[in-house]
């Protein structure tokens, strides 16, 4: 799709007009909109589509009306989904020239940004066929006074956020380790942040005995990627991400059943939100320091596999039982925790993974559930997923489950149980140095079943908007 900005209307075949309900006496065109006043068709409620062909300037047009709600329910959430909708609208009915019209409207910037992004994503679809539909490239003319810079921001947010849909969606034979650590190289040449990547030999020789113990099966070797963006060299202050980046989950010598194995490939999303949100923070050059890390390994079997009943080390120092080899995920976020507080001098953390199915019983895939040991810190990233229509849900840390990650052969325990969503993110906590810290588990956010609104089949590119909002605010 080409994304065209105008102050005008000129050629197109279908035009996107929103209406907030209650005010459809808007004039657009030469359209009688008014003529929907008072009739059921269409009322502009929030959510809803209404569909026509007119006849204009004695040419076919098609006409999709979206409902925007009251102004005063307005959310961004709402906004992405309704322009997505739209976009679906016309794309289905094979419209070559879109017009979308907000000029009319009040919230210029927010609605010209939600525009932006809404449409880019929802036209983003992937798959590896060998012969492409072919179909002629959508051109759409956003009608807006908004200066470009606002534009500008969006068209990053969005792209980046499909960087991490590809980064999810690429199937693990074609993305492991090594590939996930070339293309992280590739963006931080495009995007402008210092990438380093370690090698086995590196990451034995900084003692990450929990992550090597979850990498060994495979064929494919571990990979430690560190992206470093400075934005602002002067300042001492660094923000940390930690993504976790198993390339792929089998579950280990505790096997996964082939149904949850299948979409496994998507359990480097954190690794992919973290590079997303590095690539616009670097691309949108941010007066901000920001250091990213991701182990990157793949849980396999083999005659060299962990074993539960296993203890094993950890860079931390402290020693961990393996009470299950497929509660993997944190065995790598603790010594990549490790890493980045003592040797990236970071002065607050958040870590992000597919950690938990847990996850998807406490908010399913409308939200991921956080925890957090400081109220500033977390206020600031509700707040930046409000600003990208994203959401997430602050669980508590009550002292019983302190309790549950202790173990009697060992310093802790990688099986600590119920609440499983909690206790796992307890267990990446004690490696975060006590500084301000975050734990967002996106096991139910960041993968879709469907598509829909912005969402494609496949990665979302969940908390890239958010994360890079964090870094800038
Ligand atoms: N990668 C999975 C979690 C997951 C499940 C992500 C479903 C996306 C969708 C993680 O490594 C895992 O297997 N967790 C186990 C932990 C358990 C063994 C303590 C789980 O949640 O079942
Ligand atoms: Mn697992
Ligand atoms: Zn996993």
């Amino acid at each position: 799709m080409k994304l065209n900005i105008k102050d005008q209307v000129e050629q197109y075949d279908g035009i996107i007009i929103p209406l907030f309900e209650n005010e459809l006496a808007t004039q657009v065109l030469q359209l009688p909109l008014d003529d929907l006043s008072g009739s059921k068709k269409f009322e502009g409620k929030s959510g809803s589509t209404y569909k026509l062909t007119a006849v204009v300037e004695s040419k076919l047009r098609e006409v999709v009306l979206l409902g925007l709600g009251k102004a005063e329910d307005l959310t961004y959430k709402k906004l992405l989904h309704a322009f997505a909708s739209g976009y679906r609208l016309m794309k289905k009915q094979k419209v070559e020239h879109i017009v979308l019209h907000i000029d009319n409207l009040k919230d210029q910037d927010l609605l010209a940004r939600a525009a932006t992004e809404a449409v880019l994503m929802a036209d983003y679809k992937y798959d590896l066929k060998t012969k492409k539909d072919e179909e002629k490239e959508i051109v759409l003319d956003l009608i807006t006074s908004v200066s470009l810079d606002v534009i500008n921001e969006s068209y990053i947010l969005a792209e980046s956020n499909l960087i991490a849909r590809d980064l999810v969606n690429q199937p693990s034979n074609r993305m492991y380790p090594v590939a996930l650590a070339e293309k992280v190289t590739e963006l931080g040449q495009e995007k402008g942040f210092e990438v380093e990547v370690l090698d086995y030999d590196q990451i034995k020789a900084l003692k990450m005995e929990s992550f090597i113990a979850v990498g060994k099966a495979s064929a494919h070797e571990p990979r430690f990627i560190i992206m470093r963006y400075k934005g602002d060299p002067e300042n001492e202050d660094v923000l940390g991400y930690v993504g976790k980046g198993l390339t792929y989950d089998s579950g280990g010598l505790s096997i996964k059943p082939t149904a949850s194995m299948a979409t496994m490939k998507s359990d480097m999303a954190g690794s992919a939100a973290v590079i997303g949100a590095m690539c616009a923070i670097s691309e949108l050059k941010l007066k901000k320091n920001v250091t990213a890390v991701v182990a990157a390994c793949e849980n396999m079997i083999s005659g060299n596999s962990y074993r539960p009943g296993d203890v094993i080390d950890s860079m931390g120092g402290k020693t961990i039982y393996i009470g299950n080899t497929d509660a993997e995920g944190r065995l790598t976020l603790i010594d990549a925790m490790h890493y980045i507080v003592t040797k990236e001098n970071v002065s607050k953390v958040l870590d992000i993974a597919t950690l938990t199915g847990a996850a998807i019983y406490c908010t399913g895939d409308a939200a991921s559930p956080v925890i957090s040991n400081n109220d500033d810190f977390f206020n600031q990233l509700q707040e930046s997923f409000d600003l990208s229509g994203e959401q997430i849900w602050r669980m508590p840390i009550f002292d019983e489950y302190k309790e549950l990650i202790k173990h009697e052969e060992a310093d802790l325990t990688n099986t600590a149980g119920n609440p499983g969503t909690i206790t796992a993110g307890l267990f990446i906590g004690e490696f975060n140095g006590d500084l301000p810290w975050i734990h967002v588990d996106i096991a139910g956010t960041s993968f879709s079943k469907k598509e829909a609104g912005i969402l494609s089949k496949g990665g979302t590119g969940v908390a890239v908007r958010p994360l890079y909002y964090l870094a800038k605010n």
